[in-house]
């Protein structure tokens, strides 16, 4: 039964996946509505509170002695993604915990803590 659930959960999430890589501005279902660029930046704001404050800061002001500062930060979103998506040094890897809408999304919100 759990791995039924498991099966069509990840049958879903990849179905959600694959219509957003198809238009660009669908989101799977049971999400906020995405804003107008396709992403669901309320759903980015909680993953950055969860997955990465503790490192990068709330506001992108550093906690971690290492980790960049996200506020002066110039890397392109497609550079975000990959370091976001495969890790870097002591930045872990997120594939494996984030799906892509969600990497991209976190990759696009954290361009507010720039001025
Ligand atoms: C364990 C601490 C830690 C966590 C958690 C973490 N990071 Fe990082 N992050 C780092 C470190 C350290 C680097 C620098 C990597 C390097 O260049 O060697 C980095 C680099 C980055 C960069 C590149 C910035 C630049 O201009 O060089 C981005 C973007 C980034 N992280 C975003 C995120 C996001 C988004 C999350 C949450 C999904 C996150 N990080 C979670 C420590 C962390």
């Amino acid at each position: 039964m759990g791995l039924r659930l498991q099966t069509k959960a990840t049958a879903l999430l990849f179905l959600g996946v694959l219509g957003l890589m198809a238009c660009g501005s669908s989101s799977p279902e049971g999400h906020e509505m995405p804003d107008a660029a396709g992403l669901d930046l309320a759903n980015a704001s909680r993953n950055y509170a969860m997955k990465c404050a503790m490192c990068h800061g709330e506001d992108g002001k550093p906690v971690l002695a290492t980790a960049p500062d996200l506020r002066t930060s110039n890397m392109t979103v497609e550079e975000r993604v990959a370091i976001i998506a495969y890790g870097k040094g002591t930045m872990p890897p997120h594939r494996n915990t984030l799906d892509m809408p969600s990497i991209r999304g976190l990759a696009v919100y954290i361009d507010k803590f720039t001025d």
